[in-house]
């Protein structure tokens, strides 16, 4: 890449700095202001790339370039929520009588949009994140949905193996790229041809902006899902997209520290006696740990696991201090909840979602070591 304060940068950290940022100019800020704008001055024939706000604005071109530069992508198109961006690809994209293939253990409101598309023609098949159960359903489809890893199991497909064989069918595959990042996994690079994510999580960080993209690796299929938004209006406010890029200047130190608290938390976890079937794809033995290591750069901040039954995992919650309860995950602040509090996926009803923050990892240790024994008696 060829960056905006001139010379070649390849390394990762340092293209998140400067992703879409333009060269600095004497007297000239770091980072341009968000553009409050609905519509733009424009005379005689509709011209120029920026025309109404529901149709393209200065702050989301700025974003939109840098997700481009970061998940490798010839297009980014930005939304105004993780669904909105995911509802927006599948809508699309999957046309009637066109069979599709979403996770059956991924995030449960993908299912339901794909519950919209089965009312308007589209066959949908629900099939695990295991290789060899896509494998076996790829012939069929048009559009091979992938959550890697999922959520909140944390399982883990092989995408360049799944995006060869539905090629190979001349289907398209899209990965939620939610949990990984752009730091974590390169979708496109490893031959999906849809990146898609909710920007609300990891990328942002902060747990103050909803936000999602598609990012493609085909230009003509990007100018498709960015024509979708324009019709269907699931725009991200400029204010949310300049605070987003802003967000990005930090993701390689956050996703660094997260992955560092993590793999701590998923170690602890794993050597305490009350705690069953831990979950971290970063942890050496864990059954996506192979998997992940082959085409994921860093494995994330969730770790997932069991106690004993629902009272002792809120027993567990409550008695956290630093760490909050509460729903989401990838921000900088520790949090964790019991899944099984809301409807949709298949799991224990001890089981616990833990996203790791940028705390200090002792600090973060201690906390979960007096709420496990507090916990667990
Ligand atoms: C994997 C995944 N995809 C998509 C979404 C939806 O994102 P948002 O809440 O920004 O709409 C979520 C939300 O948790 C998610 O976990």
């Amino acid at each position: 890449m060829k960056h905006s304060r001139g010379g070649t940068v390849t390394s990762e950290g340092t293209r998140a700095i400067h992703a879409g940022h333009p060269p600095v100019r004497p007297g000239g800020p770091f980072t341009d202001g968000p553009v409050f704008a609905s519509t733009f001055h424009m005379s005689g024939d509709p011209d120029g790339p920026y025309q109404y706000g529901r149709f393209a604005n200065p702050t989301w071109t700025a974003l939109e370039t840098a997700l481009a530069d970061l998940e490798g992508a010839a297009a980014a198109v930005s939304f105004g929520s993780g669904m909105a961006a995911v509802s927006g690809a599948l809508l699309a994209l999957a046309q009637p009588g066109h069979t599709i293939v979403l996770p059956a253990d991924g995030y449960p409101a993908t299912r339901t949009v794909g519950t919209h598309l089965a009312d308007r023609g589209v066959t949908v098949r629900h099939v695990r994140t295991d290789t060899a159960a896509l494998a076996a359903a790829v012939p069929d489809a048009d559009l091979v949905w992938l959550e890697t890893p999922s959520n909140p199991g944390l399982d883990v497909c092989d995408i360049p193996a799944i995006a060869e064989l539905a090629h190979r069918h001349g289907a398209l595959v899209a990965v939620d790229n939610t949990l990984a990042t752009p730091l974590g996994q390169l979708p496109l690079a490893l031959g999906a041809d849809l990146s898609v994510a909710s920007g609300t999580k990891a990328l942002t960080g902060h747990s103050d902006v909803l936000l999602g993209y598609v990012a493609s690796a085909d230009p003509a299929l990007g100018d498709r899902i960015r024509a979708w938004r324009t019709m269907t209006g699931g725009i991200p406010g400029p204010m949310e997209a300049w605070l987003a890029h802003r967000s990005l200047a930090t993701l390689h130190l956050r996703v660094d520290r997260q992955t560092q608290n993590a793999t701590a938390l998923a170690e602890l976890l794993s050597a305490h006696p009350g705690v069953a079937d831990v979950r971290y794809p970063g942890l050496p033995g864990d059954p996506a740990h192979v998997l992940a290591t082959r085409q994921m750069r860093r494995p994330g901040c969730i770790v997932v696991f069991t106690l004993p039954d629902a009272d002792t995992a809120q027993r567990f919650l409550a008695a956290l201090d630093l760490v909050a309860e509460a729903t989401s995950f990838g921000g900088v602040h520790s949090i964790a909840e019991r899944r099984g509090r809301w409807p949709g996926d298949d799991i224990p009803a001890g089981f616990v979602r833990f996203s790791a923050g940028c705390e200090d990892t002792p600090d973060l240790l201690a906390d979960v070591t007096q709420a496990l024994d507090k916990a667990l008696g």
